[in-house]
């Protein structure tokens, strides 16, 4: 089982002024996917702090490390900043996935900046800020993901599959 983490960028939600209601609802569902979730927290949207957080994360090995909030466009969203700045490998193909299921629900879906990358042992996703688009863009890459951490950790090295396996 992987060990995850979830964090949640949010000025509000840091200075308790918004009950944070998007880290519980990602729990619950890496929960229902087979992750065991260890760690979560609330941190306003300063990138140096971001930054710091996913770089602390990633040196305990967490295997999953899911943001959410930040990816918009106001002025103080920097969490895609933030992850790219630490990140030694992105993963675009994450974000392309997020934003094309999400624009089957709304067309708002092309604002996110949402996105993925590698730091070390640890793949980490930044997710929009609402509870339901944070669950909506985490499901349009659950299954990839399980295999892109098996691949990372070395569990499995071989991406055949066979023939109309689609997990
Ligand atoms: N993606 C899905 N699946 N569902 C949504 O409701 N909302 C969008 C978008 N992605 C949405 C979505 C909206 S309105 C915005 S502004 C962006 O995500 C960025 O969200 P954030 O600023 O909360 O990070």
């Amino acid at each position: 089982m992987y060990q995850a983490a979830v964090l949640t960028i949010s000025d509000k939600g840091s200075q308790g002024l918004r009950e944070d209601k998007s880290g519980p609802a990602i729990s619950q569902f890496l929960k229902e996917n087979g992750y065991e979730v260890v760690y979560t927290t609330i941190i306003p949207d300063e990138k140096e702090e971001i930054m710091m957080k996913f770089r602390e994360l990633a040196g305990q090995d967490t295997a999953l490390i899911v943001s959410t909030g930040g990816t918009g466009f106001s002025k103080r969203d920097v969490t895609p900043e933030a992850l790219q700045a630490v990140c030694q490998r992105m993963i675009p193909g994450f974000g392309e996935a997020m934003r094309y299921a999400s624009s089957q629900i709304t067309d708002r879906a092309w604002l996110s900046r949402a996105c993925a990358g590698i730091l070390d042992n640890s793949i980490l996703i930044a997710l929009p800020g609402s509870p339901k688009a944070a669950v909506e863009n985490l499901e349009a890459v659950i299954k990839p993901l399980k295999h892109g951490l098996e691949i990372l950790l070395g569990i499995d090295s071989d991406c055949a599959v066979p023939e109309h396996h689609h997990e």
